[in-house]
């Protein structure tokens, strides 16, 4: 099916099934450990030898020589597969670094072996007992101090670099000015699960199950690597415990541990340990970012600039802060640029709502900065500098969308779109009320509660909504039971419980006759789980071969699809009604489509918007800051659940929370790795550390998406959030903090009102 002109009404409209708030279907298997993960996966194969990677000790140069001797000797080991004896490999499309490195060596524990044994402690005892002689070079690891050799790299499929107007004249001219210089830092995504792999071969085919958000990527990366077809690889990964992007390519588990079944010529099964993972996988790259604003003295926008720094292994991707400020506010001239240093830390990759993220949590300080040089309200500022079209609009807008890593026409468009949907404003005005704003004191460090200094601060939510191609499989039984089948992924995010509501809405069945099946390449291609497409355009695939299974149900009844009501179990038209059950005979009835969109995401910015409200407590004697309320406002399409909608923002604003306040990947300059890998000392949000968190979502449909008319929400809910807690800390404390993570260290000694 293409989705190329707005939808009208179809059977999702109904909405007795889409749009309620329905229970994760998959929770009772998750709540009471059953459900099974990669690692858990006993059950697949018999024989299962165990790996363990073994990570470089340099973060660059060459292995000189590697001494197996001992560890081969060691009690229950099979087999150790190194650089050396595994045959050959091509790098994956996807990876910025080798999965298996040496003799050359690109970043600090990068994998340089793998040994198999009969046990996980054999494998890990013989582990430590390789010798490897390591010639390391000189590398370079600190972003500020490579920034001025960063060079402009485009973001995806939109250039890097974009002027509009004059900038260069407008600032100096404006009234009133900001200049500021912000940083984020290093992040590591730290979902629950490591990464994952049981690999077993079966002659010439190899079947993986992983822990893997794109199937289809999976795949054909691994038949690349491999230099096999890709027809003989099977990728399953049913249940996944977290991924926020460290999981859209193959990681090493799955390359060694598909070496380790090959060499060992038995199933093997290997799972990162935590303090490998930082430095052996991915994390989301440190930023500086330069704020230029000018505007009148009535807070109107005349000049925007934004300037962004990152930095990434040679052939790695930009962490683009300045993007999202080509579209948020109104104002005539405008630059922004995305620039790329080369570093030799770890690779560098997307991590939820990467771009707008980092930017946000930059682009809102800026915006509270000068609110406040206005003696403006925040919310007025940002109001008053709306705007209904995208100012600066290079080509196709930039998108996190990791597809477009593969090469894909840049266009220029002359004409500035409008925005399918924008609420911006409204989500500010709701949010406003809901929260009480009208109860914070402007002025800085005013408020006390005890010990605490208290502040309010608010920030603009905003994520695009990218659209991906995905098919489905939907089979109706004998006994009127739907299957539905599509290489999907549910990372938590809910998508067997959307997916299971969009097939029961569509055929007209209770929820309960609704079978869902994901993550299994021998399924049709999906979407995948990512840049937060996969709600809407898995359940639009799916909603697709409904559409197909329905006509095919209407032909058997010899009913005209169109006229025909699917209500009850049953077709109905006119006098007629069918159960479903006796119109699928014996054999059942199965359709497949997949859902392919147009031009709409280029003729229309299509966007998700939000308001983040936050209050804090800093303790006036010792910095330590406790958030104590948050409230999300947000604008996103249809919301076709919002249960797991809810929880997809509160998990999002926990993490930006994390950002604003704990994390910090720390950089060894002089060897050149995250100090501080494992999760003792990666220090995350917990249960602790988060308060009562509230969620509004707008009454939205957009029928510029997709047929669902609904938009991506898993990562709107972290764009903003780590500003409006910054803002919260300046309100209550007067210290203005432009370095993340706004740790206590940073405000002790400044504060205004001292205990
Ligand atoms: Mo997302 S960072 O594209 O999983």
């Amino acid at each position: 099916m293409k989705f190329d002109s707005p939808a009208t009404t179809n059977p999702i409209d109904q909405l007795k099934v889409v749009g309620q708030p329905v229970d994760r279907i998959d929770g009772p298997l998750k709540t009471t450990g059953t459900a099974p993960y990669a690692y858990d996966r006993y059950d697949v194969v018999p024989n299962q030898a165990y790996g363990y990677v073994l990570g470089s000790a340099i973060a660059k140069g060459r292995i000189a020589g590697m001494d197996l001797a001992a560890a081969k000797a060691a009690p229950g080991v099979i087999t150790i597969v190194t650089a050396q004896n595994a045959g050959k490999l091509a790098k994956g499309d996807l990876n910025t670094a080798k999965l298996l490195g040496g003799p050359e060596i690109q970043h600090y524990h990068q994998a340089v072996a793998v040994v198999v044994a009969e046990t996980f402690e054999q494998a890990r005892a013989a582990a430590m007992l390789i010798r490897v002689n390591y010639s390391a070079a000189k590398g370079s690891f600190d972003l500020d101090a490579v920034k001025d050799k960063a060079v402009s790299a485009d973001v995806f499929n939109a250039a890097g670099e974009t002027s509009v107007g004059n900038f260069t004249a407008a600032f100096p001219a404006a009234p009133v000015q900001l200049d500021a210089t912000y940083s984020t830092a290093h992040e590591s995504h730290s979902m629950l699960e490591p990464h994952a792999t049981v690999a077993a071969w079966d002659g010439d085919r190899l079947t993986l199950w992983t822990s893997n958000q794109m199937i289809a990527w999976a795949v054909s990366d691994m038949a690349k690597t491999l230099g096999m077809p890709k027809e003989k690889i099977r990728v399953m990964s049913p249940y996944i415990g977290g991924g926020f992007g460290a999981k859209l390519f193959l990681r090493s588990d799955a390359l060694m541990a598909a070496l380790a079944a090959r060499a060992a010529r038995r199933p093997v099964k290997v799972a990162l340990q935590r303090a490998l993972i930082p430095n052996n996988t991915v994390h989301r790259s440190a930023t500086i970012q330069r704020l230029r604003i000018g505007a009148t003295r009535d807070g109107q926008i005349t000049a925007i600039g934004h300037e962004s720094w990152s930095g990434n292994l040679p052939g790695g991707g930009l962490e683009a802060g300045a993007v999202q400020t080509r579209a948020l506010y109104a104002g005539a001239n405008r630059i922004t640029s995305n620039r790329l240093a080369t570093l030799d830390l770890p690779e560098a990759n997307a991590m939820r709502a990467p771009n707008e993220a980092p930017g946000l949590a930059v682009l809102e300080i800026a915006m509270d900065e000068m609110a406040e040089k206005l003696a403006m309200d925040p919310i007025e500022f940002r109001i008053r500098n709306d705007t209904q079209v995208v100012p600066d609009f290079p080509g196709k807008p930039a998108s996190s969308d990791p597809q477009s890593k593969k090469p894909e026409q840049k266009e220029k468009q002359n004409s500035t779109p409008p925005f399918s949907k924008r609420q911006l404003v409204q989500c500010f005005q709701v949010g406003a009320k809901q929260f009480g704003w009208d109860k914070r004191n402007p002025k800085p460090g005013q408020v006390r509660d005890g010990r605490w200094l208290i502040g309010m601060g608010v920030a603009s939510a905003f994520r695009d909504n990218l659209v991906t191609k995905s098919a489905a499989r939907v089979r109706l039984d004998r006994n009127g039971n739907v299957t539905v089948e599509t290489d999907m992924t549910d990372i938590g995010t809910g998508s067997y419980t959307i997916i299971a509501q969009t097939a029961a809405e569509m055929m007209g069945v209770p929820l309960n006759k609704v079978n869902v099946r994901l993550g299994d390449s021998s399924f049709p291609a999906s979407c995948g789980s990512g840049g937060q497409w996969g709600g809407n355009s898995s359940t639009s695939g799916v909603y697709a071969a409904c559409m197909k299974l329905r006509e095919a149900v209407a032909q058997k009844a010899g009913l005209n699809a169109t006229d025909a009501v699917f209500a009850d179990g049953q077709i109905r038209s006119g006098q007629t009604s069918i159960p479903l059950a006796d119109l699928a005979g014996s054999r059942g009835l199965v359709a497949e489509d997949m859902i392919e969109f147009g031009d709409l995401d280029k003729r229309y910015q299509q966007s998700t918007f939000g308001a983040h409200f936050v209050e804090v407590g800093v303790d006036a004697a010792t910095g330590e800051t406790r958030v104590r309320r948050m409230l999300a406002v947000c604008a996103a399409g249809r919301i076709l659940n919002p249960k797991t909608a809810r929880s997809q923002v509160i998990g999002a604003m926990t993490m930006g929370v994390g950002a604003a306040l704990m994390e910090e990947l720390a950089v060894d300059t002089r060897h050149g790795f995250f100090v501080n890998h494992d999760l003792a000392l990666y220090e995350v949000p917990v249960h602790a550390d988060i308060p009562h968190q509230e969620v509004i979502f707008l009454d939205e449909t957009d029928p510029i998406s997709s047929p669902m008319k609904a938009k991506g929400v898993g990562e709107l809910g972290i764009c903003g959030i780590a500003a409006a807690v910054a803002n919260a800390v300046y309100n209550a404390t007067g210290v203005r903090v432009r370095d993340y993570p706004i740790t206590l260290d940073k405000l002790i000694g400044k504060m205004q009102s001292m205990a």
